[in-house]
């Protein structure tokens, strides 16, 4: 296999270092190289100040009263909307959705669109390399419904195979497929899935595409609308914003005729004894008083992103990644998962070491104060199918400098010695 070319680190303006800056718990630890970074990500001050003001000065319900305090908290809670409209280029606010995350999200969908549109036999089509999030949800609306939950079937390198799509016209089962949906990148191998292909496919037969961008909207710039699916999902939480914030984008013709998933206060236009009918969009789906300071902690990390330029954030990521994939294809005996083609996957390095535990790898890592995940990631079916239980995982953010690069292949060599 031939190695990527050194990168250009020494030519680049050092944006690793300089956002550094902005994390203060990365600066209060200037010992510990984070890469943990697709599980979460560490939150720039921008986003802890946003929280702060937003509970001493502006805490209220919202939509609610007429008092100033809540029309402040339901401006800010607006405003933050409009800026993920914004950034995800959406048509319109109507389009978006706040929700706790990008499982809610899903749940959400899985729920909705199945009652829309799915009856006995007809086939939801997801990825064998999906994350349980984007899993299990239509697995268990399958069953709900009598349908049939089939994969498209992933490749030994941690593709997928997508000349799947000409069996299923070639078969007939084409016609049934009522849903589809695919992780914009694999939490579990980084690979990167070619979303054009199912969304021209799916646009053809006028199958709704939903699109889990958790692991997407942290690294690339994202277009909703040019992506082709017609939901988009992601968490505001490893977009550098708060825990229990997340968005739902929806093409609003869809999102029109969908039932609304949960139900109660301010989801609704008129309720009567024996009939209720349902609030504009986007309220339609958020049932319920908000988590107005997560919406706000969120807008200000998509805010501090395109700060920084989203991307220059990407190209300082690129960078990383080439010098990863050297570092860590130069270590013998580890056995790297995903595609070797810096263009197919991002950010996340999932990998075994002949012989040792991925517990005993991340154990001893943290030892030397390097944090990666260890486990299934939440990604059984994947795993299953490359033959493994579990990897060391570890993933990158544009706050990552080449020094955590080093020290986590300098560590993994010192597993090796360590289990000799
Ligand atoms: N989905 C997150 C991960 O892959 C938690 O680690």
């Amino acid at each position: 296999m031939s190695r990527p070319e050194a990168p250009l680190l020494d030519s680049r303006p050092a944006v690793g270092d300089e956002i550094k800056k902005d994390f203060p718990l990365l600066m209060a630890h200037p010992e510990l190289a984070y890469l943990d970074n697709a599980a979460t990500s560490q939150k720039p001050e921008a986003v802890l100040k946003a929280l702060d003001t937003y509970y001493r000065e502006a805490n209220s319900n919202v939509h609610r009263a007429l008092y100033s305090l809540a029309e402040k908290s339901t401006v800010a809670f607006e405003d933050a909307r409009r800026t993920v409209e914004r950034f995800l280029n959406a048509s319109s606010p109507r389009e978006i959705i706040f929700t706790r995350g990008t499982t809610e999200g899903l749940n959400l969908l899985a729920w909705s669109l199945s009652e829309l549109l799915l009856g006995e036999g007809d086939i939801i089509l997801v990825s064998a390399l999906e994350h349980h999030a984007n899993f299990v949800p239509w697995q268990q609306a399958a069953l709900r419904k009598g349908a049939e939950l089939v994969l498209i079937p992933a490749l030994e390198d941690g593709t997928l195979d997508m000349g799947f799509l000409n069996e299923l016209d070639s078969d007939g089962r084409a016609a049934k497929v009522k849903i589809a949906a695919l992780a914009h990148i694999s939490n579990a191998f980084g690979t990167v899935h070619p979303v054009r292909i199912l969304a021209k496919w799916s646009r053809e037969r006028d199958i709704p595409l939903v699109l889990d961008a958790a692991q997407s909207a942290p690294h690339l710039p994202l277009d909703a609308q040019a992506t082709g699916a017609d939901f988009l999902v992601f968490s505001g939480h490893k977009v550098f914003g708060p825990m229990g914030s997340g968005v739902l984008w929806g093409r609003e013709e869809w999102l029109e005729k969908m039932p609304p998933w949960q139900t109660g206060g301010e989801m609704i236009s008129s309720v009567k004894p024996e009939k209720s009918t349902w609030n504009e969009l986007p309220y339609k789906f958020e049932a319920g008083t908000p988590d107005v300071a997560a919406a706000v902690g969120l807008a200000a990390a998509l805010d501090w992103m395109s700060s920084h330029g989203v991307e220059r954030l990407e190209a300082r990521e690129r960078d990383l990644e080439t010098y990863a994939m050297r570092k860590l294809t130069e270590v013998e005996g580890l056995i790297l998962y995903g595609p070797r083609d810096p263009y197919r996957r991002r950010a996340v390095y999932s990998f075994n070491l002949a012989g040792i535990h991925s517990h005993d790898v991340a154990q001893y890592l943290d030892k030397v104060q390097v944090a990666i995940r260890s486990g299934h990631h939440c990604a059984q079916p994947a795993m299953r199918l490359m033959g493994i239980p579990s990897t060391a995982r570890a993933s990158l953010a544009p706050y990552n400098t080449p020094e955590d690069i080093d020290r986590l292949a300098d560590a993994v060599r010192g597993v090796q010695e360590y289990f000799r």
